[in-house]
């Protein structure tokens, strides 16, 4: 089969990866990819956000099928059009995209299904959303209605900092995403990452991860992408993963459904767990990353046959080929990351690391410059491996991190430090 895969980080790169290795992969672009996915695929520029491009492009490479990255070509239909020219895709339409897309939506949708989540209150009127904070105090949540690229959330532990978020979003901090805002209860509890393939009506879980969102050491500083992951995740026990698979994901999809906007595609299902309870933070609709590159060391090849099934409809048949494994992701970021840093930097030592099955340096943000790699990005590269314990996957990955020679680089040197 032929296979175009949209997007060009690590997650990218990690599904690049585990894609080439099933022998049904005859060929694979990724478009744009970047220099680090360039040594495993063909890389092809195109302008993922337009759907009639993608389609036309599809269509001159011989494409059977496409496998969707980032949520915001998900978001502009980019599914959509492909499915209207006959081309298989895994990923959801943008109808039910807009379980990332509106967290407005997603409230609405967990309402009508009954799942647990976070108690909620929809605004576009700056005034009535201050007064609601002044109502219920803090801590709270503020969230900007549309897709922020995850940036679009305050968790205010003040009622002065819930109305400076209030100002910023009203003020239009955010464009357009910020119009609308939810304001929701603050949840405790731990937070894990749960991943689901869907095909509309079944659902597979594929595995579960918990990333570190702050920059700095012990989960502290400001927030970014994710600065490392690691699977599985301990709090999501078999008990807790079957009750969000009973009360969040399969009422969630009967929803969907019900409304004629089925979801295909990954449900990444963000939880915060209590005593046991799972309730709902938000939904995304693409593979996490960092997680993704934690889960695709662990799942290999079989996963395209999944995301196969998944595009069509054949979910019910399907299960998952489990090791007892565990597999972690250390991301190199540039100095400066996640506020301004410079691009351009030389990492040197990436040839002096093993890559296999079990340890693999996935590129996330690379360019290559006069036959050397260059920092490309805030967050560059992501350095997974797996192991029989996660200390043992910890171990692989910090000794390929120490073989890397990036002065510019960092890293967190305490990725899993709650689970270990
Ligand atoms: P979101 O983009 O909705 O996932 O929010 C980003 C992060 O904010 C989450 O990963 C949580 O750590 C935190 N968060 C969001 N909503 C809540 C909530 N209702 N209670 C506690 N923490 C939350
Ligand atoms: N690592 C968090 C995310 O992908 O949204």
């Amino acid at each position: 089969m032929n296979i175009l895969i949209l997007g060009g980080g690590g997650r990218e790169h990690a599904l690049a990866w585990a894609v080439m290795q099933n022998p049904k992969c005859d060929k694979l672009i990724v478009a744009p990819g970047n220099a680090g996915i360039a040594q495993i695929a063909e890389c092809a520029r195109l302008d993922i956000m337009d759907p009639g491009a993608v389609a036309t492009f599809a269509e001159q490479n011989a494409i059977d099928f496409v496998i969707v990255g980032p949520e915001a070509p998900l978001a502009a239909g980019v599914a959509d059009r492909l499915r209207a020219a006959g081309i298989s895709v895994f990923g959801p339409s943008a109808a039910a995209a807009r379980l990332e897309a509106s967290k407005s939506f997603t409230k609405e949708i967990c309402d009508a299904a009954g799942a647990p989540t976070a108690g909620y209150a929809h605004f576009t009127d700056h005034a009535a959303a201050r007064a609601h904070v002044k109502e219920h105090g803090a801590p709270i949540v503020i969230k900007a209605d549309g897709l922020a690229a995850g940036k679009g959330v305050v968790v205010a532990e003040t009622v002065d900092q819930a109305l400076e978020a209030l100002d910023d979003m009203f003020g239009g901090a955010f464009g357009e995403a910020g119009a609308e805002v939810v304001i929701e209860e603050f949840m405790e509890g731990e937070e894990a990452s749960f991943f689901v393939l869907c095909d509309g009506e079944d659902a597979l879980p594929i595995g579960t991860a918990q990333d570190h969102k702050r920059v700095g050491e012990g989960d502290t500083g400001p927030n970014t992408g994710g600065m490392g992951a690691y699977s599985p995740a301990p709090v999501l026990t078999d008990a807790v993963a079957q009750k969000t698979m009973d009360e969040i994901v399969y009422p969630t999809l009967k929803e969907m459904a019900r409304r004629g906007t089925p979801y295909q595609g990954v449900l990444y299902v963000g939880l915060m767990i209590r005593d046991g309870q799972p309730r709902l933070v938000e939904y995304n609709v693409r593979f996490g990353d960092p997680e993704c590159q934690a889960l695709m060391m662990r799942l290999g090849a079989q996963v395209f046959d999944l995301m196969q099934a998944a595009a069509e409809g054949r979910l019910s048949d399907c299960s998952v080929n489990w090791a007892d494994d565990h597999a972690m992701t250390v991301v190199m970021a540039a100095e400066g990351y996640p506020g301004a840093y410079e691009k351009g930097s030389v990492i040197g030592g990436l040839e002096d690391c093993p890559e296999d099955s079990f340890q693999m340096v996935f590129h996330a943000g690379t360019a290559r410059e006069r036959g050397q790699f260059v920092a490309n990005g805030g967050r560059v590269l992501n350095i997974t491996a797996r192991g029989a314990s996660l200390q043992e996957a910890r171990d692989r990955a910090y000794a390929m991190v120490d073989r890397i020679d990036w002065p510019q680089g960092f890293c967190r040197r305490d990725i899993g430090w709650r689970a270990l």
